[in-house]
């Protein structure tokens, strides 16, 4: 892999060698929201055939336009534990965004990590645990870059929630106090341990590029930390590709350059859109000419940005062929050129392309049923049969049909209705929705059932009518939460607590008291208190399920029918009690630069609840069947011998700087031609004049203390290789199980390898996720789960010699059910 970014580096250094200095800044910096076809588009470089790149959000689909999948969201994909089935969503993602032009696509996410059970975006991302959210989006961006689209994984790092992620974001409602955003404060272990882990993953998979996130980082924004960027990310992971900020995350020009930061988006300030005022774009261009920045940083930029798509192999770099064939802006098919600033003449903005295809429809489903957790099931009143005296059915509950507002509601706001997905840029037009009540019925009717629907709420006489009448009744409920631009109901992006919406306590107790036979499906972004009714007697069923896009209904029906047999497993915990949960920091009176100290240190979840000896209601990694499994014969088989230490990495290659370093004449820099008209709002890498003029009066710039642009010889110890030192991938371990399907039904199962490391240097939670794998067995059938495990599984982070050990002594290996049942376990001794 490396050699391959070595060969897309020479190349991209010999194009980059062609450039001018206002053609490299052209690549770095966006021009401008809403000026381009895209959410975000860099400058082009028409000279040598590079058209403006366009970025895209999302991670759940393309995001503004029309005939797209709405795939389940990163919750539901962490739900399946399916390695697999996440490769093929990326492929498929991928697939429809290079369909519809988009060269990089804003995704996957994989911060927030869900430190917050309350964090608007946890949805987004694969779960609360590292290693799982680290295997799928790894899965993920492989599947997407062999599609030829590049991968931007996002947010580094430590956006675990949306309040105070920007300045001026909610200035109307007293947000205007905030001078510098959140800061979240996290210890060198938990970053290597938990924050950094997930991208370690994706850059060992090839991602092109990775977001900078919007808050802080050890109080210093996240886009412009120059240990994050510089050192932990392209020294220690060894990140070859490009790091473009967050939409206005961007807060400097000179230091953010420094700090590694390689492409800001969408080029202007953040809120500042149309302004046509950038850090970069004409800045930067000065900044070099004026000698502030060396130019082979502005090289180191370009190739950078052009690298990725000639190191994935299914990549090429776009041509004036490879265009977005829609707008962001506008949904007519015809418009002005920059319908978002009204100007430029009439021209076609829209093709409609459809993307979607029989693949896409296969794995959205595949996806949204092998989701669905089954937390409760007394009485084997699932899988819904008519022969168990089941005739006549209600459905219920606000998330059973329809919004009243549609489904196409702008970035999943509306909140009324069968829950697609969170809401914010990671959200997707849906192209249709089945919702619950559609496919239960439909089901319902074909076995001759009687079927009846309620979108009431808050008025329960006819409820309680209706359940009294129902032999099962089928409530779906939710919650929804997501990005912290949208406002729901008083939720700005965070949820303000962890109760149901739409009233759905209440409407369960009365609809459980009336029929004996109710289910409830809690279709939510996260975890919700469910204390409320869940020993109700009644209350038979439960199922959860993560926000499952366009196709959610049908798979529900699908696993309340038994068409589907449940093997989803909780990717978070669900606690008794807030009390359990890092709240949000909601209150700023104090500080106007908000402070988020990361106490859970490495204690994420259900490592947090097992440290404690907490009971939660259903633990991480909990889900149950219609069939029965049971495992045997573990076998722990040593590969390779560990060693306590990583081998020194090799050196690092001598940097090419061929790259002209010229910056002698400043009136190259300037716009094209005298009669050149400007796009109001556009964002041009040129000078004027005057800032010419003006240039040797630039007084000069006061480096930051320790900078020193020269490479080391070599990189860190924990460093060296994509995603840090090669040796941290060698496999030690290969242990394995024997799974039997000893019921019914057939059924798919979710075998997880716990790990508890010895306290030889430093204490670690009691058990660590280090291993899944789903089989699938016809009921009688059995196969063998098997995992590897690798060098970094074993690890601590010693934060005093900054280093990745082996610790000597017992690791006990535990093959699981969830992360609390515990099917067989094993030793290892690791001597000195
Ligand atoms: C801000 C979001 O935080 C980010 O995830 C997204 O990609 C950009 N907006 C562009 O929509």
């Amino acid at each position: 892999m490396d050699r391959i970014w070595q060969k897309a580096y020479d190349k991209a250094r010999k194009l980059v060698e062609k450039m001018s200095i206002t053609e490299k800044v052209n690549l770095t910096t966006g021009t401008g929201w809403g000026s381009g076809p895209c959410i975000g588009n860099t400058g082009s470089v028409p000279r040598l055939g590079i058209p403006e790149l366009c970025l895209q959000d999302g991670p759940n689909g393309v995001r503004f336009t029309d005939f797209v999948t709405h795939f389940p969201s990163g919750l539901a994909v962490g739900s399946t534990f399916n390695k697999g089935l996440t490769y093929l969503r990326g492929k498929a993602l991928g697939r429809e965004h290079s369909k519809k032009g988009v060269h990089i696509m804003l995704g996957p996410t994989v911060g927030p990590i869900g430190l917050k059970a309350a964090g608007g975006r946890n949805w987004e991302g694969f779960g609360t645990d590292p290693y799982l959210q680290g295997v799928l989006g790894a899965a993920t961006v492989e599947g997407i870059q062999d599609e030829g689209v590049i991968s931007c994984v996002r947010h580094l790092v430590g956006n675990e929630q949306e309040h105070f992620r920007q300045v001026g974001e909610w200035d109307d409602e007293g947000w205007d106090k905030l001078r510098r955003s959140l800061s979240a404060n996290i210890g060198d272990r938990a970053m290597h341990e938990v924050y950094l882990w997930p991208f370690a993953d994706t850059i060992r998979a090839g991602a092109g590029s990775i977001m900078c996130a919007y808050n802080q980082l050890n109080n210093t924004y996240a886009c412009e930390n120059s240990y994050l960027l510089n050192y932990l990310l392209k020294e220690e992971l060894g990140f070859q590709g490009f790091v473009v900020s967050d939409w206005g995350a961007q807060h400097t020009g000179v230091y953010s350059a420094l700090a590694g930061l390689d492409m800001t988006m969408p080029g202007e300030l953040f809120d500042d859109w149309l302004s046509g005022k950038s850090l970069w774009g004409p800045l930067l261009t000065r900044a070099v000419y004026n000698q502030t920045i060396p130019q082979s940083r502005l090289n180191d930029m370009a190739i950078r940005i052009l690298a990725p798509f000639l190191a994935v192999e299914a990549c090429f770099l776009p041509t004036d062929d490879d265009l977005p064939n829609f707008s962001s802006w506008t949904h007519h098919t015809f418009g002005q050129q920059y319908p978002y600033q009204h100007y430029g003449p009439i021209k076609q903005q829209n093709w409609h392309v459809d993307a979607r295809s029989k693949f896409s429809d296969d794995i959205a489903l595949n996806i949204a049923r092998e989701a669905i957790v089954l937390l409760k099931n007394d009485g084997h009143n699932l899988p819904i049969a008519k022969a168990d005296g089941i005739r006549r059915i209600l459905v219920a509950g606000a998330g059973a049909g329809p919004d009243p507002k549609g489904f196409k509601c702008k970035d999943q706001r509306c909140v009324e209705g069968t829950l697609t997905s969170g809401w914010g840029s990671a959200a997707v037009t849906n192209p249709y929705v089945v919702t619950p009540f559609e496919a239960i019925a439909e089901k319902a009717r074909e076995q001759g059932m009687v079927v009846d629907y309620t979108s009431d709420v808050w008025e329960f006489e006819n409820v309680d009518e209706l359940s009294d009448y129902a032999d099962m009744a089928i409530v779906v409920v939710g919650a929804s939460s997501g990005e912290g631009y949208i406002e729901v109901d008083g939720n700005f992006g965070d949820r303000n607590n962890l109760s149901l919406w739409n009233n759905g306590d209440e409407l369960i107790c009365h609809i459980a008291e009336g029929c004996r036979k109710t289910v409830v499906v809690v279709n939510s972004v996260g975890p919700v208190n469910i204390e409320k009714w869940i020993e109700m007697d009644n209350v038979v069923a439960v199922l959860y399920a993560a926000p499952l896009g366009q196709f959610a209904g049908q798979a529900i029906a699908d696993v309340l029918f038994g068409d589907a047999n449940p093997s989803g497993k909780l990717p978070f915990t669900l606690a008794r009690k807030k009390s359990h949960y890092v709240p949000i920091i909601t209150d700023i009176s104090e500080r106007d630069d908000p402070q988020d100290n990361f106490d859970r240190d490495i204690y994420l979840d259900y490592r947090f609840f097992d440290k404690h000896n907490i009971r939660p209601r259903y633990e991480f990694g909990y889900g149950l069947s219609y069939t029965n499994f049971v495992l045997c014969d573990l076998k722990i088989v040593e590969v390779c011998p560990p060693s306590e230490y990583l081998p020194y990495p090799e050196e690092y290659l001598p940097v090419y700087n061929t790259c002209e370093d010229d910056v002698c004449d400043p009136e190259d820099a300037l716009f094209p031609h005298e009669d050149f008209a400007p796009v109001p709002g556009f964002i041009y890498p040129y000078l004027y004049n005057d800032n010419i003029r003006s240039l040797e009066e630039d007084e000069c710039f006061e480096y930051p203390k320790g900078y020193n642009p020269d490479q080391p010889a070599s990189p860190p110890l924990a460093g060296g290789g994509l995603g840090g030192n090669p040796a941290l991938w060698d496999v030690l371990y290969e242990v394995s199980a024997e799974v039997k399907n000893d019921g019914k039904y057939k059924g798919g199962y979710v075998a997880q390898l716990y790990i508890e490391l010895p306290s030889t240097l430093l204490p670690s939670p009691p058990k660590i996720l280090r291993g899944f794998d789903k089989v699938f067995l016809e009921p009688g059938e059995s196969k063998r789960v098997t995992f590897e495990i690798l060098h970094r599984d074993l690890c601590i982070w010693d934060t005093l010699s900054q280093q990745w050990i082996i610790q000597t002594g017992t690791y006990t290996l535990y093959v699981s059910s969830s992360s609390r049942k515990v099917e067989l376990s094993g030793e290892i001794d690791i001597g000195c």
